[in-house]
């Protein structure tokens, strides 16, 4: 469907922004809000996988813009300001920011992560979800009516790590920090902030855990997974809320994993 007929009948729906919106988490997301009648638009790098993520909407059956793909990579500030360019023309603002974009990087210990493979995984979970962060506030701060919802995605590894995640580990417990900082700045605007705290849901990020993965115990086994449809449905709950309510924190895994007892 041409672009111009998803953006027939915008008038209503509110908006969302899901980064990382062609594959996995951001994919289920993006299906469990249209289908809660919001328009999204999905970010990424990938064009043809987010085309994927809106014809798996189906949005040629939905009255109105379903979603709108605007590949964009969140590392690059100069992406990120066009993309909410974007979001204000064709919509005039902007509810809700899934920000969820994010890379494991190589499984390997410490002294031989290198330097580059380290920034890699910087700057796509702490730098290009600070970027989004950022100019979403901005856009709902400036937004009339004021405020919105931005809803971190930081993981098990914000609390704990697995073996050989160094990098993926600190950013997400950055994440943290970041979740913090916009629900405490964001008070004055209306601009409500939580983080969804996810364990094992099965995506290509999590092919090694049902393939068998490093245990802290030293041996390689395999753990289980649940579906990322059950993870979007609680960001959807997170979501519908009023601005005068938020899920500060919430996690989400599969019931087995091994976290809570320790292994
Ligand atoms: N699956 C789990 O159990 C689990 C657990 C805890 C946390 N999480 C978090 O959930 C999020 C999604 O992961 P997933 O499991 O759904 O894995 P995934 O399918 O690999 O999703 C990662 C997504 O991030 C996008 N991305 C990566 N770098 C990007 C960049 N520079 N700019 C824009 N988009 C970028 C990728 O799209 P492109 O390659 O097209 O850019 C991809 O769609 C991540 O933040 C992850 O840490 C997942």
């Amino acid at each position: 469907m041409p672009q111009e007929a998803r953006e027939d009948g915008a008038a209503g729906r509110k908006v969302a922004l899901v980064t990382g919106a062609g594959s996995g988490i951001g994919r289920a997301v993006a299906l469990a809000l249209v289908a809660d009648n919001w328009t999204v638009v999905l970010a990424g790098r990938r064009p043809d996988a987010l085309e994927e993520t809106a014809r798996q909407v189906g949005y040629a059956g939905i009255e109105g813009p379903a979603v709108l793909p605007v590949p964009t990579d969140v590392t690059r500030p100069e992406e990120v300001g066009a993309l909410f360019t974007t979001i204000r023309d064709r919509f005039g603002r902007l509810d809700l920011l899934f920000n969820n974009a994010g890379a494991f990087g190589p499984p390997v210990p410490v002294e031989e992560l290198s330097y580059d493979d380290w920034r890699a995984v910087v700057d796509v979970n702490l730098d290009g979800a600070f970027l989004c962060a950022q100019a979403a506030f901005r856009t709902m701060k400036e937004q009339d009516p004021q405020g919105g919802r931005i809803i971190n995605n930081g993981s098990i590894s914000a609390h704990v790590p697995r073996p050989h995640s160094i990098a993926y580990t600190a950013t997400k417990h950055a994440m943290t920090g970041l979740t913090k900082s916009l629900s405490l700045d964001g008070r004055p605007y209306r601009i409500a902030c939580g983080q969804i705290d996810i364990g094992n849901a099965a995506t290509e990020m999590t092919g090694r855990m049902q393939a068998g993965i490093l245990q802290a115990n030293g041996r390689t086994e395999i753990e289980p997974v649940m579906d990322a449809a059950d993870v979007a449905r609680t960001v959807a709950h997170m979501a519908a809320l009023p601005l005068e309510a938020n899920v500060q924190f919430a996690t989400v895994m599969a019931t087995a994993m091994p976290y809570i007892g320790r292994g």
